[in-house]
């Protein structure tokens, strides 16, 4: 069976810059949770809207399952992938939040679609909201609504940018329930290495558009040197205690 996500040298340049994302292979196996990793501006959003097709590739080949991310293959594989994207207010476009939402669950047909909406909603404690103008919204609430839409289309692979970010405590438990209870292939770009840690396995860091590490997602975020190099911090769960010098 072919992976959800293939990369062979992708490289996606904005006009007059340097490459954004530079000569990136990556794989994502079925049903696993990778975390996208890195400082501001390493190329995170360039890399899902690219997946996209929102932003054209520049060089290199990828794949979502078996088709091409190419003009004329991006209509098919687009129809497997959900994608959250880091601004809610470029996604959510309908007038109300049940609309947005119904709009994405009948990506599965028209059966079943109102059921399938209130559901993804009530799973983020949003159907108080269903009938709310979007723009009315806060931006924890925008955030949830545009996870529980993306949802809503029960997509084979989720691509988010920054899923946790504006979300109160209670919020951010529910997108990490969810995450981990979706069973398919995810990759998840974040600043949340809490999130990372315990949603996902594997963990892809990038700087300047490259490809840095790749591994299991303790590992490489424990690893001084690579987090020095990439301007990034250890998260506190895998730092020793202050006072005892334990780690968990
Ligand atoms: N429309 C654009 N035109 C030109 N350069 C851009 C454009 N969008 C992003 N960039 C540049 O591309 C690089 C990667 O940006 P990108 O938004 O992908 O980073 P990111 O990893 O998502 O950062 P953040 O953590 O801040 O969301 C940055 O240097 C950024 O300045
Ligand atoms: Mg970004």
């Amino acid at each position: 069976m072919s992976a959800p996500l293939r990369l062979e040298g992708l490289t996606v340049r904005y006009p007059g810059a340097p490459p954004a994302i530079d000569q990136l292979d990556l794989t994502l196996h079925e049903g696993e949770r990778a975390a996208l990793i890195g400082a501001n501006g390493a190329g995170k959003s360039t890399l899902l809207l690219s997946l996209c097709g929102l932003l054209p590739i520049t060089s290199g080949r990828a794949w979502i399952y078996d088709t091409p991310i190419t003009p004329k293959g991006i209509k098919r594989a687009r129809q497997q992938v959900g994608f959250v994207f880091q601004d809610p207010d470029d996604q959510l476009f309908m007038p109300t939040v049940f609309e947005d939402t119904l709009l994405s669950a009948r990506r599965l047909g028209e059966a079943g679609a109102e059921a399938r909406a209130a559901e993804a909603l009530r799973r983020f404690d949003l159907l108080r909201l269903r009938d709310r103008p979007i723009h009315q919204l806060s931006g924890g609430e925008k955030r949830l609504v545009a996870i529980a839409s993306t949802l809503a289309a029960d997509p084979k692979l989720l691509l988010m940018d920054e899923p946790s970010a504006n979300l109160d405590p209670r919020g951010r438990r529910r997108l990490i329930e969810a995450l981990k209870r979706a069973d398919r292939a995810q990759l998840i770009a974040t600043h949340d290495l809490e999130l990372a840690l315990e949603v996902c396995a594997r963990a892809f860091i990038l700087q300047g558009g490259a490809l840095v590490a790749a591994g299991r997602v303790a590992e490489i975020l424990s690893d001084e040197a690579i987090l020095r190099r990439c301007d990034l911090e250890k998260p506190l769960s895998l730092r020793p205690c202050p006072r005892c010098g334990m780690t968990r």
